[in-house]
């Protein structure tokens, strides 16, 4: 059976996570997931999306997405079409790729009209509360200074995983929480779950790493 939290992995635009590497990690996390039960999500950049969800079975989101419908727009991001490429959900307003409050709602909406699953990042309590009230699949709180610093969010700021924890369940108990940024050791993941948080979402910490499959192994074995 599959372990009930997850380990979402997030292929930002690094080198090492970019086309014939990104698929050699993804393959990586689907063998790793498999061998453990785990739940493992991959967000490869959109261009590696296609090929990497025809090779795996573990689900493949995409970075992002924008507010268009079919169309005459040019160089936008159609949910529709990463939908057709084989993602199942995407992050919307990571801290690295801001959108306006009218955006992320609509961005929800479309998500959820595509039975597809939605994460929305945010960055502190306050702005976890007004976007649960809006209903997405998951929020995931990640304080920026502490993104790709190495220092965990589960262990340096307990309270912001704690407080979103607390405020979600009051607002909309059906929004699952993940906590992001420094995430890199299965402790790290372990207290994370131990705050509440129903997961981690994570880049540098497996992406930079000498063996990302051990670092995935240590990760999954904090899970509950
Ligand atoms: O989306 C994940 C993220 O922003 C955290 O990055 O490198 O601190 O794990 P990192």
């Amino acid at each position: 059976m599959l372990m009930r939290e997850y380990i979402i992995l997030n292929f930002k635009t690094y080198e090492e996570s970019t086309g014939d590497k990104a698929l050699n990690l993804a393959k990586i996390c689907d063998e790793v997931a498999r061998e453990t039960n785990a739940r493992i999500v991959v967000i490869p950049q959109l261009t590696d999306i296609y090929r990497i969800s025809q090779a795996v079975e573990i689900p493949v989101y995409s970075q992002h997405i924008d507010n268009v419908k079919p169309g005459s727009n040019t160089g936008y991001i159609l949910p529709e079409s990463i939908k057709a490429a084989g993602a199942v959900g995407s992050l919307i307003n990571h801290s690295e790729r801001r959108l306006k409050l009218s955006d992320i709602e609509a961005d929800i909406r479309r998500i959820r009209e595509l039975d597809m699953v939605s994460i929305v990042c945010t960055n502190n309590v306050e702005v976890t509360k007004a976007t649960a009230t809006m209903g997405p699949d998951f929020v995931a709180i990640e304080p920026p200074e502490l993104i790709g610093s190495g220092i965990s969010v589960s262990k340096t700021r307990p309270e912001i995983i704690s407080g979103s924890v607390d405020a979600v369940k009051n607002l909309n108990p059906d929004v699952g929480v993940l906590c992001g940024a420094g995430i890199s050791t299965g402790e790290d993941v372990k207290k994370a779950i131990e705050l509440g948080a129903c997961g981690v979402l994570l880049a540098s910490g497996v992406i930079k790493a000498k063996n990302p499959r051990a670092v995935l192994m240590d990760l999954v074995s904090g899970l509950g």
